[in-house]
């Protein structure tokens, strides 16, 4: 039997709430699968910080270490000023663990929630990889003659080649592993950001030539890219893109999948410790009210699996999903799905449960 050991962090507001329903799940899971996991909790988050003053202990990201994945319910406190937490807890785990990879899937379940005009599940299915370490979120930057009319404020987007090597090289690990259309695309914004940009396309055209020559190498600008999320989204299989594109273009890609409510995403060190999250927050007035839709919490578990190896775990999570999304739920907006948080995560529990599970085919023997 495999074990894992598994980080909780249940975090602020619906947080801990959706991360109870992944873990149901995940247990499910584990039992059909003979898997063992096992979880320990971390208490980071607005209440603790509230409570103690404290953002995160420095030793967060050392004991985090020891886990190959862990699960974040969200960060963000409507009594915390905003930037403390997210900059204190999320983005420094993210930086501090290396997860330079935020691997984000935009999948349409069921074409009754898009809200794109005859789009069907054929047509949305791509996996955005937005670098996670560096460009605008890196803090570099600052204030001259702050609180004066000639107050300066600057804020660099830091790329470096080792960086962005190493993500486009994931991208296009990535794509040829999804083998779908085997299509990668930059998006970018080499008309303006013309060095940031330029250290992108020149890395992603010499590597993609020199390793990846099956691997068809697309252009899009970020702008572009949006209009193209709504007007034909069946052009994208992978895109690569640089942290705060990718931080906005996957907001628009959760909506055309359904909404935050199924949007699920990771934080990955492909080496290390990776973190995996529903992308919606912390969705403070919805606390502890039983709507907050958990599903995208139970789709970053599957991730989770699927990271640490247990494909066909992951892929009965996600079609136990896919059947309760078409099969149970009104709508996957917060308190419109026709069944509370609980109910929901038992529906995909009960599913996957009765589920056929088709055992793992051994290699075919050779014929001599
Ligand atoms: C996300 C969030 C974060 C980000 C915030 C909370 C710092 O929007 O995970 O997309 O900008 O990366
Ligand atoms: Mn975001």
């Amino acid at each position: 039997m495999k074990n894992y050991n598994i980080a909780v962090i249940g975090g602020d507001g619906t947080g801990p709430e959706v991360v109870r329903e992944a873990i149901k799940v995940l247990d499910v899971a584990a039992k059909k699968f003979d898997l063992k996991l096992n979880y320990t909790d971390y208490d980071f988050g607005g209440e603790r910080y509230l409570r103690t003053k404290e953002v995160l202990p420095d030793s967060a990201a050392t004991e985090l270490r020891k886990f190959p994945a862990i699960l974040l319910g969200a960060i963000g406190h409507p009594d915390v000023k905003p930037g403390i937490l997210e900059k204190g807890i999320l983005l420094r785990l993210r930086f501090e663990m290396e997860q330079y990879i935020n691997l984000r899937p935009v999948k349409l379940y069921d074409e009754r929630f898009c809200p794109l005009k005859d789009k069907k599940p054929e047509h949305i299915d791509f996996v955005v990889v937005r670098e996670n370490n560096e460009g605008l979120y890196t803090g570099s930057g600052g204030f001259v003659f702050k609180g004066t009319p000639n107050e300066v404020a600057v804020q660099e987007s830091i790329n470096t080649r080792r960086g962005v090597e190493r993500c486009l090289r994931y991208a296009f690990d990535y794509t040829r592993r999804r083998h779908k259309e085997n299509k990668l695309t930059l998006c970018g914004k080499t008309n303006v950001l013309t060095y940031a940009f330029d250290l992108w396309e020149r890395t992603f055209h010499e590597v993609g030539a020199k390793d990846y020559p099956d691997i068809t190498r697309d252009y899009a600008h970020v702008d572009a890219t949006t209009m193209w999320f709504v007007k034909n989204p069946e052009w994208f299989d992978v895109i690569v893109t640089d942290n705060m594109f990718g931080d906005i273009i996957t907001d628009l890609g959760a909506m055309i999948q359904g909404g935050m409510g199924i949007a699920a995403g990771g934080n990955i060190n492909p080496q290390g410790t990776s973190m995996f999250e529903p992308i919606g927050g912390s969705a403070p007035k919805y606390t502890g009210k039983n709507v907050i839709n958990p599903l995208a919490a139970i789709c970053a578990g599957q991730m989770l699996l699927d990271f640490l190896g247990e494909t066909e775990a992951a892929k009965a999570i996600e079609d136990a999903v896919i059947s309760t999304v078409r099969n149970h739920l009104k709508s996957l907006a917060a308190g419109k799905m026709g069944y509370g948080t609980k109910e929901v995560g038992d529906l995909v529990a009960q599913t996957l449960a009765d589920a056929k599970t088709v055992p793992a085919k051994a290699p075919a023997k050779k014929k001599k």
